[in-house]
């Protein structure tokens, strides 16, 4: 991390927990949070649990996002929801092109570039996902395929639209697989993404834009991967659906590096 940047821890619950699961997990962060706590928080809960969520967690600073949002305001649109809608359901943020989106559900960067766009025009900060399979890391392809991804979501978007935009350094090889990137093969990444950001948005604009990482990562890892700095925070998973876990990740010791 580096003090001139708020770290963000963020929890996707994914399609997990009912409701009454998603309200008493969100009560438990509510209880279990530092009240000094200077960072930001986001919970991620499927979109059937939102309104719950919403109302558990009010009083509280923890923010509230959705796991995806469509890019039209209305219409015919089956199985869709809005950006509208998730404002309406109590949503600050949307995480939006998370590797499970682009894989299972076949979405491109050109469909991310829509959604990346509606997001921003209704109001919600995006959380913006990137980050390469094991394939692409052992052909070295890495920086290749972040650059695409990054050139392919920011599309058309001016400095002003993209100011608000948190970006996810997730390697696929990393998600829900137990194998974290080491706080070095991190590290680099996190550093090549803010140089390309510079490169799109400038030198202030990437010096200030968040870099989450995520991909297993736990109560036990998050202080080595904070310490590195451009590690702006974490997209916590499996991890985040236990309180006890979540709220020690939440909480990571903040080790302060220069840069
Ligand atoms: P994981 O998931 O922490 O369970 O690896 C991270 C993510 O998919 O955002």
């Amino acid at each position: 991390m580096n003090k001139n940047r708020t770290p963000m821890i963020a929890g996707n619950w994914k399609m997990h927990l009912n409701v009454k699961e998603a309200g008493e997990l969100a009560l438990a962060l509510k209880k279990g949070l530092d009240p000094d706590l200077k960072h930001e928080v986001l919970v991620a809960p499927a979109f059937t649990n939102l309104w719950a969520v919403n109302a558990a967690l009010s009083g509280s600073k923890i923010l509230l996002s959705s796991q995806d949002v469509h890019w039209e305001e209305k219409g015919a649109f089956t199985g869709a929801v809005s950006p509208a809608q998730v404002r309406d359901a109590g949503c600050t943020h949307a995480i939006i092109g998370h590797s499970e989106r682009r894989k299972i559900f076949l979405e491109t960067d050109g469909i991310i570039n829509k959604k990346l766009k509606a997001a921003v025009k209704y109001g919600l900060t995006p959380v913006l996902c990137i980050g390469e399979t094991l394939e692409e890391r052992e052909a070295q392809s890495t920086y290749r395929v972040l650059e695409t991804q990054l050139a392919g979501a920011f599309a058309g978007l001016k400095p002003g639209e993209v100011s608000k935009v948190v970006i996810a350094y997730e390697p696929v090889w990393a998600i829900g697989t137990g194998k974290t990137a080491t706080p070095e093969q991190a590290q680099d990444a996190h550093l090549f993404v803010r140089r390309q950001l510079e490169k799109l948005y400038g030198k202030n604009y990437a010096g200030g834009v968040r870099i989450l990482y995520g991909g297993s990562v736990k109560a036990d890892n998050i202080d080595s991967l904070m310490a590195q700095p451009d590690i702006d925070g974490a997209l916590v998973g499996g991890e985040s659906l236990k309180a006890d876990k979540f709220l020690r990740v939440i909480h990571f010791q903040e080790v302060l590096k220069a840069g």
